[in-house]
């Protein structure tokens, strides 16, 4: 199969439906856009529109590169052939695109013609296209558009007989607008086919779809598979009312079709949030590939699955990994009632903070708790549930008071249930001397591992730097883990030993 030739509308569908249309600075800022991306064809503008149209189509054209076809609107009227010409007959390529609609709707009540009126028009306007853009380029083309061709099935021979003409008539693209998006895909798509197979084959066939229902980019994107070579569309999908086909969505769909692309999909996030900027139309939270929620998971499953498949290039709940489009945010993990233990561990690791599974799944019913009332938790508040939940574990245990009264000896006060223990234990170091203090009341434990983890002052606050971790051995000889910080380290030490403590013993 033929690669797809892209011909971007920004510049003209989409510039002609902004509340304010682009002044030729911002237009040249597109331009250069659109050529990182790598399209083979741009339609700058419509010259006879406004005299800044004109200048911004003349200025593009004469610094467009040599391999680009370079494209401007005309309706069928020597005026609009003539200005769009004048405007951009420079450019290495130039092409002229004229349109007319055929639709027996349309020429009835809004051109108020007769259908061979204008046929004999659409031919006249292309003929005359040719011979002007050929005087002035030797390499000047002509497309032509039967506006409004998804409205055309009734009188589909006559369209048929007529683009004969228009193609004897020197047009060498014919492209087949879904002006206003009405029917499903597929009966549009069998009158793109019965076009298809009726011109020359060294026609090409273009689609220009809209996106009033929505299905404008699976129209593109099967139109391609029904012929079309040319596709028409849009950055963010822009264009009148619901935007024209969106340029990222096809250009995605036909690569995960294993379609070779002509264009560098890896520049298309950067460009979607320019784009976004400068035509004051914010990326839709929710749209495909670009949207800020494009990448984000909420219920547990769906987290489970993109966490386990993140760094692989097919993910469990993507179309795409997101560097493909250029896109460097990670699939992002959001906690609300919905969601579950792994997204709790992937927030608080990622925050900074250490964590195991058998901590995420104790914390589950709290973070859970406090989503259910305000909805998607900021870190913040995971982080603040994570400090209450695991490093200040409430229970049978409460420890008082906790001092060194001598060389390797330290008193220890605490609470078991409703009795108090004022024990004083040895050893070497706080952690030796509070497990024997605690030993000597009865409660013996082993004592499996110590660390103090270092930390960001900024991210433990209250002026300490480490938290301690402490592994005692629990009663099926599992290890529970204890955590806790404070400014003063023996105090930080002992309290995670009673955290794990509170774990152990239950009431
Ligand atoms: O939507 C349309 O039919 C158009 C034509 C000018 C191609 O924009
Ligand atoms: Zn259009």
């Amino acid at each position: 199969m033929k690669k797809p030739f892209f011909y971007d509308i920004t510049l003209r569908d989409g510039n002609q439906s902004l509340k304010k249309p682009w002044s030729l600075p911002e237009k040249e800022i597109i331009f250069k856009r659109l050529l990182e991306l790598n399209v083979q064809a741009i339609e700058v503008g419509f010259p006879n529109s406004s005299e800044m149209d004109f200048e911004a189509c003349k200025y593009l054209a004469s610094i467009a590169p040599d391999n680009l076809v370079v494209s401007a609107l005309a309706r069928c009227t020597e005026k609009d052939v003539s200005s769009a010409v004048e405007a951009i007959c420079h450019a290495k390529i130039p092409r002229i695109h004229t349109f007319l609609t055929l639709s027996p709707f349309h020429m009835k009540y809004v051109l108020n013609k007769d259908p061979m009126e204008v046929r004999k028009t659409a031919i006249e306007a292309v003929k005359f296209a040719c011979e002007k853009i050929k005087k002035a380029n030797k390499n000047g083309e002509v497309q032509f558009s039967v506006e409004h061709f998804g409205d055309c099935g009734e009188n589909l021979d006559f369209v048929i007989d007529t683009l004969k003409e228009i193609v004897k008539a020197g047009a060498t693209t014919i492209n087949l607008p879904n002006t206003v998006e009405r029917k499903r895909p597929r009966v549009f798509l069998d009158m793109v086919e019965k076009v298809y197979n009726a011109l020359p084959k060294d026609i090409s066939i273009s689609l220009h779809n809209h996106n009033d229902l929505g299905m404008a980019t699976a129209t593109t994107v099967e139109g391609y598979f029904s012929g079309a070579i040319q596709l028409e569309c849009a950055l963010n999908g822009l264009g009148e009312r619901a935007g024209n086909t969106n340029f990222y969505e096809v250009a995605v769909a036909l690569y995960n079709s294993g379609v070779e692309m002509p264009v560098d999909l890896s520049k298309i996030y950067e460009t979607a949030l320019i784009v976004a900027q400068m035509s004051k139309v914010d990326v839709y939270e929710k749209a495909p590939l670009v949207g800020p929620d494009a990448l984000a998971h909420r219920s547990g499953i769906h987290q489970d699955g993109a966490l386990k498949t993140k760094d692989m290039e097919f993910g469990a709940y993507r179309p795409i990994h997101p560097s493909l489009i250029g896109r460097k945010d990670d699939e992002k993990i959001g906690f609300t009632s919905q969601s579950g233990k792994t997204a709790i561990f992937e927030i608080i690791s990622k925050a900074g903070y250490p964590i195991t599974i058998q901590e995420a799944i104790r914390l589950a019913p709290a973070v859970k708790e406090a989503a259910e009332k305000i909805g998607e938790l900021p870190t913040r508040n995971i982080i603040d549930i994570y400090f209450n939940e695991i490093c200040n574990i409430k229970g049978v245990f409460k420890l008082i008071n906790f001092d060194h009264i001598g060389e390797g000896k330290f008193t220890v006060e605490f609470d078991f249930k409703d009795k108090n223990y004022k024990m004083t234990g040895s050893g070497n170091g706080p952690i030796d001397a509070c497990m024997d203090a605690l030993k000597q009341a009865g409660f013996e434990r082993k004592l499996l591992y110590y660390k103090q983890i270092a930390m960001d002052e900024e991210l433990l606050g209250s002026g300490a730097n480490a938290m301690s971790v402490i592994h005692i051995e629990g009663d099926d000889g599992s290890k529970v883990i204890g955590r806790a910080i404070h400014k003063n380290t023996a105090v930080a030490n002992v309290k995670a030993i009673f955290n794990a403590y509170n774990l152990i013993y239950k009431g």
